[in-house]
C-alpha cells in the first residue's frame, strides 16, 4: 500500500510559509529549502531497518542499534532538487548522490531529459528522489521511471509543495513509491504553476530570472 505522508510538523509548516513569501531572497530561500529537506528526511527515514549489535563502551559491554537495511542514495532532480541535497546529507551523510537533469518544456509542460549520472550500485540502494515541487508530476514520474529502468526497486519521493494533479500522476504511474510531501496546495494555474505555491523553485534557489 502506497504511503503518502503530508508533513504536519509545525516547524516545517512555518518554514514553508517563509519560502512562499515573494520577498524571501535567494540566500534565505536556499537555507530554508535545505532545513526543510532535513526535517523531511527525518520522517522519510523513520522506518529504516535496524539490527542489534554487541559493542563495548568504555564502561561495559552492551547492545546498540545499527542501521542494517539497504545502503542509501539521494537523487535530486536538477536543478531545484539540488537545494535539498545538503539537508538530506545532514541526516544521512553516508548516502551516495546521483543526479537526474530534467527541465519542463514551458509550452507542453512535458519533462525533457538532459542528464543522468547515478551511483553504479544504485539498483541495490534505497533511493530518495528529491525535488521541491511536484506540479503536473511529469518530471517526478519520468525521473522515477529512469531509475526503475536502471533496476532500482526501492524508491521514495520527497517534495516540499505538491499539487493534487502531481499526487494523482504519482499514484497512477508509480503506486509502489512512497511519497513524503511538505504540504499539499490547491491546484495548478494555466501555466502549470502550483497555486498558491512559491513560483519557480529553481529560479528562486539560484537567483536566476
Ligand atoms: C521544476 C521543479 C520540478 C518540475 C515540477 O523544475 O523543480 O522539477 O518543475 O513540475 P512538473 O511536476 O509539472 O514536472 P523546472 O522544469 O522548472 O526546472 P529547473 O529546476 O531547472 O528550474
Ligand atoms: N515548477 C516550479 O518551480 N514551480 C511550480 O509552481 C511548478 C513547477
Amino acid at each position: 500500500m502506497q504511503k503518502i505522508l503530508i508533513m504536519d510538523h509545525p516547524v516545517v509548516q512555518h518554514k514553508i510559509g517563509l519560502i512562499r513569501r515573494k520577498e524571501t531572497g535567494s540566500r534565505d530561500f536556499r537555507s530554508l529549502i535545505s532545513e526543510i529537506a532535513m526535517y523531511m528526511c527525518y520522517e522519510a527515514t523513520r522506518d529504516l531497518q535496524l539490527s542489534e549489535v554487541e559493542i563495548e563502551t568504555p564502561i561495559a559491554k552492551t547492545t546498540v542499534m545499527e542501521l542494517s537495511g539497504k545502503k542509501l542514495a539521494v537523487v535530486p532532480i536538477l536543478r531545484a532538487g539540488l537545494g535539498m541535497v545538503d539537508g538530506m546529507l545532514a541526516m544521512i551523510p553516508a548516502a551516495k548522490v546521483g543526479h537526474i537533469g530534467l527541465y519542463r518544456d514551458p509550452e507542453t509542460l512535458k519533462p525533457v531529459e538532459y542528464y543522468c549520472k547515478l551511483p553504479a550500485d544504485c539498483d541495490e540502494r534505497e533511493v530518495f528522489v528529491v525535488d521541491p515541487m511536484l506540479a503536473t508530476g511529469g518530471s517526478a514520474v519520468a525521473a522515477i521511471q529512469m531509475l526503475k529502468d536502471k533496476g532500482c526497486k526501492s524508491i521514495r519521493f520527497m517534495c516540499i509543495i505538491a499539487a493534487p494533479e502531481g499526487i494523482e500522476a504519482m499514484k497512477r504511474n508509480h503506486p509502489d513509491v512512497d511519497l513524503y510531501v511538505g504540504t499539499l496546495d490547491s491546484h495548478l494555474n494555466e501555466h502549470g504553476y502550483i497555486v498558491p505555491g512559491l513560483g519557480d523553485a529553481g529560479d528562486r534557489i539560484f537567483g536566476t530570472k
